[in-house]
């Protein structure tokens, strides 16, 4: 007989099934306890709420496991691809030689975005943030492809959106950064690679050759794969929710792209960036900032550290952390501000504070870093974590469409004012 939990209220119990995934974690399922006692649980944050199941990512927080699909994020980070692990995210599977060839092509094929677009762009001051134009460009793409509105066609239809957007999402990043520094865009070269052709659209200037340097877009690559997908966050949840009214795939990624660039999820790579640089114009005091997170009555968090599901230690921390020196020392470069990291680094660890709340660096602590290294300016940060964040989205939203999951509609314990008679506006 299957497991099962037991509820008692009051003199009545109810029974609740257990459910158990492959990796023997369990979950009590509660969606018909509303129906049997009249009671909804609560818990602000979904800490402790299961929202699906999903045959995507493995995490383990207090083990510090990550795994897409099975496979371990160190291998995939030192001998994959991001287009191979794009493949692996959104079909299940590593892809073949012929595979891949064909779904780079097919990738490559489709880089170049409509004119029009960039009358949308014209549209945009310059000095825009690039992730408010770019989830805008994404949501301009059902304008360009109506036909992707519908979420019920074939499956080759569907697969003609999804390769389409992983396409585009490059291209549309750039333009993005173009128009906030007020320069040309650059159209993609099919010549190059995924990361390659990034780089080239975001450095390329008219009056100058531009040579992509191999270190640059294999940290690049390497990068876009420790973010590829990391299970129920917050801009997961969110494609996956907007998904569910039924809502197109280019919507559903636009309200991602939303929900990943606050600070406490994707724009914490560039508030780390910047919380380092005060730190730096402060005169390097770590142990004023320590003190400053520590204090419940300043706002100032330490960015980079702590994370809701890792209590142990981020895998992907671990390998940028290696990474940032690799870069740096390759690139021949020597960063102040890697000191500065490190050094809080060293307190944090050691300080009681931030061991008691087991918080550790994230994978955003070190990503700026190279970032920086590379030449991707701060405003962009959270641009690259959507880039390798977008197969991701896209694997879960499959996954959400294919599981025919219901509307995502929480509810909630009322407590607001009682029944109130209407006064009219001259008896108030
Ligand atoms: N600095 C100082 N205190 C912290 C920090 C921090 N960075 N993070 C958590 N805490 C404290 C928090 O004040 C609370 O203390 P207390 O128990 O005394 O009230 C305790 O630790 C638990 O924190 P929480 O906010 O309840 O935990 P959460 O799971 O809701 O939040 C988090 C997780 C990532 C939003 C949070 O740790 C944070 O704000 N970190 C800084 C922002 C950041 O680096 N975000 C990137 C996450 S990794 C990229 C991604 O996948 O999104």
């Amino acid at each position: 007989m299957s497991e099962k939990a037991e509820l008692k209220v009051g003199d009545q119990t109810f029974e609740l099934p257990i459910i158990e995934g492959t990796e023997n974690e369990k979950a009590i399922d509660i969606s018909k306890l509303r129906a049997s006692s009249g009671l909804i649980t609560i818990d602000p944050g979904f800490k402790n709420t299961g929202s699906t199941t999903s045959a995507i990512t493995f995490l383990n927080g207090e083990q510090g496991i990550l795994r897409y699909r099975g496979y371990a994020i160190e291998d995939l980070a030192e001998k994959a691809s991001f287009l191979e692990v794009t493949y692996l995210l959104i079909y299940g599977e590593l892809p073949n030689k012929e595979q891949y060839n064909k779904f780079t092509q097919e990738i490559t094929h489709h880089t170049l975005i409509h004119e029009d677009i960039k009358n949308i762009l014209d549209g945009f001051p310059s000095n825009s943030h690039p992730m408010g134009v770019l989830s805008s460009l994404v949501s301009s793409l059902t304008a360009f492809y109506p036909e992707s509105l519908d979420p019920n066609r074939s499956s080759d239809e569907v697969d003609l959106s999804i390769k389409r957007l992983i396409a585009k999402m490059p291209t549309m990043a750039a333009w993005a950064y173009k128009n906030e520094i007020g320069h040309p865009a650059n159209y993609p070269d099919n010549s190059l690679d995924y990361c390659s052709n990034f780089l080239k659209m975001m450095f390329a200037v008219p009056s100058a050759e531009y040579e992509v340097d191999p270190v640059i877009a294999n940290a690049l690559d390497k990068l876009l794969i420790l973010h590829a997908d990391h299970e129920q966050n917050c801009s997961t949840s969110t494609v996956r929710v907007v998904g569910s009214s039924h809502a197109s795939l280019y919507a559903s990624i636009s309200a991602g792209i939303s929900a990943l660039w606050g600070p406490l999820h994707g724009g914490a790579n560039q508030a780390v960036i910047e919380m380092l640089e005060a730190i730096k114009a402060d005169g390097g005091d770590v142990a004023k900032y320590m003190a400053k997170a520590k204090d419940k009555n300043d706002p100032f968090r330490l960015m980079g550290f702590g994370h809701r599901v890792y209590k142990n230690f981020d895998p992907r921390a671990k390998i940028i952390k290696k990474a940032a020196d690799d870069v740096l020392d390759k690139l021949g470069i020597n960063d102040p501000i890697l000191e500065i990291a490190k050094g809080l680094e060293e307190v944090a660890l050691k300080d009681d504070y931030f061991v008691e709340r087991k918080l550790y660096p994230n994978v955003d602590f070190y990503s700026g870093i190279i970032y920086r290294a590379i030449g991707i300016p701060t405003s962009m940060f959270t641009v690259m974590f959507a880039l390798g964040r977008l197969p991701g989205w896209i694997a879960q939203w499959k996954e959400m469409r294919a599981n025919n999951e219901p509307i995502g509609r929480p509810r909630q314990v009322y407590t607001g004012s009682n029944l109130t008679s209407f006064k009219s506006l001259d008896q108030r």
